[in-house]
């Protein structure tokens, strides 16, 4: 904040705090509320964790007195208990309870990671990165991540083709999620294949693991070889698809956002499963994740008399997911790498000819919790070095 928050006045009802600034506007904080975030150390440990427990704060709290040191603090002593919060006008500012305080706080820490949605266009400007750099340099590693951050998808090149180097490259931003497919899995033509990725077929685009809770947000996947005819790579962006669905036909996007679908992987060792939507929405009413594997989705549970309507609304975005306007294609090489925000972004890729070549692929899983708070780091740096 340029301008710092300065105080005029402040005034006791009997349960709010009504601060009035010097700007012109007033803010409300109720007594409660001030006393479970006074920043005292009795309150507030070093760490940031909070030391006292919020029920046993008596609801009824008011000041004994309450005092506006200068224009830049404000002094809380408690009536129901012997202790005194001292407040800084900036931390009451940066905390107003208005509507509008909120949604704009919102509205920055949007701004501060944000998502640029892509279709077909993108093939022009593929997000990349360098193995060779981002292994060394914050800088590089940090733009590469940022790439994940705001398109879901990100190429990395120059990733020595040897086995587990997928798993080095989780370990520069976070942790590798095991799972029954191991910690990294091969990504081969096999005999009696687990699954459909391990076959020369083509995979129609599809977000992986949604039977399982909760699905890995991170995929990755590193080519080692690369000889065969065909088994060319597509991303489709799903946030894309959602919104523009939800412009096309705000029906269908309601069916897809509300009805229960089950995926299912079962063989003789697994049985998982996941209930849920197809498109998932966030507490804040956003669009948060797309699911979808025409694969591993069982049959549909719903009535007879909505079957029809939501098969309408299926095979809608199943066409939209596999139109080529929504595509960006390229074909890996032996080195190349791809990460995928395994909630937003499908990926598929073509059959391919085995007959005189190799496709040898590694992948693994990992968690965005872990990439973003990298990200996060590394940007904090990158600005304390500036100042
Ligand atoms: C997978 C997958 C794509 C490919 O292993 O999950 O979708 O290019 N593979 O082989
Ligand atoms: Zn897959």
């Amino acid at each position: 904040m340029s301008i710092p928050a300065r105080i005029k006045k402040i005034v006791e009802t009997t349960d709010t705090l009504i601060v009035y600034w010097k700007n012109g506007e007033v803010s409300k904080y109720p007594y409660l509320y001030l006393r479970d975030n006074c920043p005292s150390p009795s309150t507030i440990h070093s760490s940031g964790q909070k030391l006292i427990e919020t029920p046993a704060i008596n609801p009824a709290i008011c000041p004994k007195n309450s005092e506006l040191n200068n224009d830049t603090e404000v002094q809380i002593n408690w009536e129901t208990e012997e202790h005194t919060s001292l407040f800084s006008a900036q931390w009451l500012f940066d905390h107003r309870l208005s509507k509008a305080a909120i949604a704009e706080r919102r509205e920055q820490r949007i701004a501060r990671e944000p998502v640029n949605l892509w279709d077909d266009a993108l093939n022009d400007n593929i997000p990349v990165g360098d193995y060779t750099e981002v292994s060394v340099s914050d800088e590089a590693l940090c733009a590469w991540l940022e790439n994940v951050s705001r398109y879901g998808f990100a190429v990395l090149r120059n990733v020595p083709a040897e086995l587990g180097m997928v798993c080095k490259v989780v370990e520069l931003f976070g942790y590798v999620r095991e799972t029954n497919y191991g910690k990294l899995f091969d990504v081969k033509t096999r005999v009696n294949p687990s699954n459909l990725a391990f076959t020369s077929l083509g995979l129609s685009a599809h977000t992986d693991n949604p039977y399982r809770n909760p699905t890995p947000t991170l995929q990755l996947l590193h080519c080692l070889q690369s000889s065969a005819v065909g088994g060319n790579s597509v991303v489709v962006d799903g946030f894309k698809i959602m919104a523009d669905l939800k412009l096309h036909s705000p029906q269908m996007f309601h069916l897809l956002s509300t009805t229960p679908v089950t995926f299912r992987f079962e063989n003789e060792h697994e049985w998982i499963e996941r209930t849920d939507t197809i498109i998932g929405i966030d507490v804040f009413g956003e669009v948060n994740a797309m699911r979808f594997n025409n694969r591993s989705v069982q049959a549909f549970e719903v009535d007879e008399d909505n079957m029809p309507a939501f098969y309408t609304a299926y095979q809608h975005l199943a066409k939209m997911i596999d139109d080529e306007r929504y595509f960006v294609q390229f074909k890996m090489e032996a080195t190349d790498l791809f990460i995928v925000d395994n909630e937003r972004v499908m990926h598929g890729r073509s059959a391919y000819d085995g007959s005189a070549g190799e496709r040898f692929l590694q992948g693994t899983y990992a968690d965005r919790d872990g990439l973003l708070s990298k990200l996060r780091v590394l940007k904090r740096k990158a600005i304390t070095q500036l100042v």
